[in-house]
């Protein structure tokens, strides 16, 4: 038996929506005030709990893998992220000790590592250096995972795909012919919900994988401008480029102009770093990475959901 959190959010669904079809035993743990439609359609058990560590407890004794994916990504202070970040995993790793869980695997993120200083792909060798709030709760979030006998930590940089709204900003703008230049380059690894969705599958199947961190992305990196030059071919409309200042940036987020999108102030600490690339060499290695899906048909597939949905 499985036990998944954070099936109410993006990842999650995706994640849920493959275990069922595989015909996996699972329930979802979630809050009482969790929106659960999705979930009940798909004909998903649902267990409401307060994440206290007592409450988890009894609930875990009948479960050999817990997937952790619930966590904070968007907040307005350093205490939310790690409540919602440290503070449940801490519970979720201590109850699932008491009760004999064999397998606790984690979806971390690349803002636990922190940005790198050059082009050269971060390597889960190397040290952790995380800048914003939210990074700092998933790797104190980490910390508590390694307490677990048998921890597997998944450490995904963007992660985009039907469902997600993180990208939805960048299309919409590209959409309206407009192509946002920050100032300098950037660069980032990416990876399809689906294929990230599959790699977890090959972990909780294998366990022979075992304390260990992977970093789960595309080969090839994207520099903002490239990114939205594929976005921009899908969407078939060619953007001019505007210049976006810093102090547009910041305006934007203060006032959360663009509402519920990626942009905020914490996540501007990450997204003024200039190289978010990490490489997938140790989950190649480890021989539970499957073909991924193509770049620009995994782009393709995001923007006929946003269609499907009216978004764009
Ligand atoms: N999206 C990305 O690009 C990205 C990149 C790297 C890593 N990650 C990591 O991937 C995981 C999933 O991200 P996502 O994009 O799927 O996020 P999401 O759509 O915002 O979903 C968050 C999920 O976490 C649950 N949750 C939040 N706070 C909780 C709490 N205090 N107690 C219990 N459940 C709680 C939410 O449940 P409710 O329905 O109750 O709110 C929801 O199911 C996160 O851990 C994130 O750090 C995401």
């Amino acid at each position: 038996m499985l036990a998944i959190t954070g099936a109410t959010g993006f990842v999650g669904s995706h994640l849920v929506e493959q275990l069922k079809s595989k015909g996996e035993e699972f329930f979802c743990l979630v809050r009482a005030n969790s929106k659960t439609r999705f979930l009940e359609q798909l004909g998903c058990k649902i267990v409401v709990s307060d994440f206290s560590q007592e409450k988890l407890e009894p609930i875990l004794k009948q479960v050999d893998s817990i997937i952790h994916i619930a966590g904070v990504i968007k907040a307005d202070s350093k205490n939310a992220f790690f409540k919602g970040n440290w503070m449940l995993t801490k519970n979720l790793v201590n109850a699932s000790i008491k009760a004999g869980t064999k397998q606790f695997i984690y979806i971390s993120s690349l803002s636990a590592a922190g940005s790198g200083q050059t082009l050269k792909k971060k390597t889960e060798e190397d040290p952790d250096i995380p800048g914003s709030w939210y990074g700092q709760s998933k790797l104190a979030a980490e910390r508590e995972v390694t307490k677990h006998p048998h921890w597997v930590i998944i450490r995904p940089p963007v992660i985009f795909g039907p469902r997600d709204t993180g990208l939805l900003i960048i299309y919409k703008i590209l959409s309206k012919g407009i192509l946002p230049d920050f100032g300098g380059q950037r660069y980032y690894s990416m990876v399809f919900v689906e294929d990230l969705v599959n790699f977890v599958i090959n972990v909780i199947s294998n366990h022979n994988i075992k304390n260990d961190r992977f970093f789960v992305c595309y080969d090839e990196y994207f520099s903002f401008r490239k990114l939205c030059s594929k976005i921009s071919n899908i969407l078939d409309v060619k953007p001019k480029s505007i210049y976006q200042p810093k102090i547009a940036l910041d305006f934007i987020t203060t006032w959360n102009i663009m509402g519920d999108s990626m942009f905020n102030q914490d996540k501007l600490r990450d997204l003024y770093k200039k190289f978010w690339i990490c490489s997938n060499t140790r989950a190649k290695l480890a021989g539970i990475l499957n073909k991924l899906t193509p770049f620009d048909e995994a782009l393709s597939k995001t923007l006929n959901w946003y269609r499907k949905e009216g978004l764009i």
